[in-house]
């Protein structure tokens, strides 16, 4: 639950930066401010991490942090609805593309709309060590 924490935690201060700029314009400057901030908050992990070196990134920490196991399962094969999918053993290189499809929009299927809105807390170079350590599980 601390990612969802974290989430809130960068909506929370996006919401402030946004409020800050625009003090006058109070109600009305809710929308755009929600609106904006996925985009942000993606650019807030990118950047976190970018300060933080070149640490190596760690999927399985990865599959934690950013809730994967809350839809897919701790054990990325137990999800809890029978239509979504199980992922342990699934080819590294297939889990990435899907994932980066369903994180663009290019994957749009009656299920991908659950799954886009985590997506905003994924930077775009953490999805080959997600992708990695799905691999690795046993299927
Ligand atoms: C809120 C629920 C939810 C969360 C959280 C979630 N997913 Fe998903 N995921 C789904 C659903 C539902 C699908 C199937 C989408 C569809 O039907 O097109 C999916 C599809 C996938 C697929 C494609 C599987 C395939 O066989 O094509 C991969 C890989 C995947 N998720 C990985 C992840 C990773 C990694 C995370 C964490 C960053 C994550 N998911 C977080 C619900 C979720």
């Amino acid at each position: 639950m601390r990612s969802f924490k974290l989430v809130v935690l960068l909506l929370g201060t996006v919401a402030l930066a946004q409020g800050a700029k625009a003090p006058a314009a109070k109600a009305p400057a809710k929308a755009p401010a929600e609106a904006k901030a996925p985009a942000a908050a993606a650019t807030d992990a990118g950047a976190a991490r970018a300060a933080g070196g070149a640490a190596k990134l760690d999927g399985a920490k990865l599959f934690q942090d950013r809730t994967c196991w809350a839809c897919h399962g701790k054990d990325a094969k137990t999800p809890i609805l029978p239509n979504y999918p199980r992922l342990a053993g699934q080819n590294a290189a297939y889990a990435e593309q899907q994932i980066r499809d369903i994180k663009s929009g290019a994957r749009s299927n009656g299920q991908t709309a659950a799954m886009k809105g985590v997506m905003v807390i994924v930077a775009d170079d953490e999805i080959p060590a997600l992708a990695q350590y799905i691999s690795t599980l046993k299927p």
